[in-house]
């Protein structure tokens, strides 16, 4: 308890601990406070040297960094949860069983500014505060997690009770996941991220299981186009056919949806090896 004591006492100290439910905020554009570390440093042209794609993470040392931070990094568990399961008051997303390839990449965009945090402002200089190797260790650790897949399911009615985040309807979520919206020409989230959206590694990160806040959050980013890392534009061709309505009804359905089919047990959390790893 002390131990989350301090660390919630080191999140404060960068200056942007609060709560982000409202989308006006959520969807703010970055500005001087929300986005402080935006302005520090150039955009790197290559976000990942290709030396680091030959570290090797390792979890025990991730583990660490995650709970007690390194250097400037503040422990991760103050706002990712002490298991890595995402906060939805917070707006941040579930790591925990994320893959090690697809988290790495995310560091390191964060860090070279090709992705910014604008929910709370704080992950981009976080990343730039960890080595190479802490970068590789963090994420093997967490690819390492194995929490049941729908431990961090959100609690939709609570959200719904809050009242700042519209709550969409988990059925027509479904269709859109199994079936996308021919009319639309929107195409199912499964044939990329896999059967209910449990993740296509190493390119196409698990969205089941993801915290509710934090899918509205991010495809309203590939709506915008405030987010911008994904590979060929993929996820904004996709995003830029949802409505608001279609990412509260996805984002609904997506954050309980079991990663498996009645009489299919195969388990489909197969952790990457922390390795070596293309960067796609
Ligand atoms: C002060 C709060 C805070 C702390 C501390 C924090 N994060 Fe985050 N993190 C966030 C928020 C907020 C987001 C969502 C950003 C967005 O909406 O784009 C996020 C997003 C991420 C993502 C993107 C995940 C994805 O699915 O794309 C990664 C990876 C991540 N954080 C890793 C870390 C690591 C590693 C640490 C510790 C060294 C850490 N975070 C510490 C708030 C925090
Ligand atoms: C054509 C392939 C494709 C389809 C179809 C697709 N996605 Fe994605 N999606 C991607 C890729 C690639 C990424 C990873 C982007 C990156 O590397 O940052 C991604 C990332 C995401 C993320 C961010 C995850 C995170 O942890 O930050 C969300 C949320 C998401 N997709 C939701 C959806 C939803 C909802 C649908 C269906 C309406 C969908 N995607 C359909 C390719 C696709």
């Amino acid at each position: 308890m002390r131990r989350f004591l301090t660390a919630l006492l080191a999140a404060a100290t960068l200056g942007a601990f609060g709560v982000v439910w409202s989308e006006e905020q959520a969807a703010a554009p970055a500005d001087a406070t929300s986005a402080p570390a935006a302005e520090a440093a150039a955009p790197a042209a290559a976000p990942m040297p290709t030396e680091a794609l030959t570290l090797t993470g390792n979890a025990e040392a991730g583990a660490k960094i995650f709970a007690e931070g390194k250097g400037e990094a503040p422990p991760c568990m103050s706002c990712h949860g002490e298991k890595g399961l995402g906060d939805d008051n917070m707006g941040t997303p579930r790591l925990a069983g994320q893959g090690f390839v697809y988290l790495r990449k995310q560091l390191y965009e964060f860090a070279a500014d090709r992705r910014t945090d604008t929910t709370m402002g704080v992950m981009n200089g976080i990343a730039r505060a960890l080595s190479d190797q802490d970068k590789a260790d963090i994420s093997a650790y967490e690819a390492s997690v194995h929490e049941d897949a729908l431990a961090a399911a959100s609690n939709l009615e609570e959200i719904k009770a809050a009242g700042s985040v519209q709550v969409g309807e988990k059925h027509l979520g479904k269709g859109i996941v199994l079936y996308g919206i021919p009319g639309k020409n929107v195409p199912a989230c499964s044939s990329c991220h896999q059967f209910n959206g449990r993740g296509a590694l190493p390119v196409y990160p698990a969205i089941g299981g993801q915290r509710y806040v934090y899918l509205v959050n991010q495809l309203k980013k590939w709506k915008d186009g405030s987010r911008a890392n994904d590979p060929l534009g993929q996820m904004r061709a996709v995003a830029s056919k949802l409505s608001d309505e279609d990412i509260y009804n996805v984002a609904a359905y997506l954050t309980s949806a079991p990663p498996i089919s009645v009489g299919n047990s195969r388990q489909p959390h197969q952790p990457e090896p922390a390795v070596a790893g293309a960067a796609h």
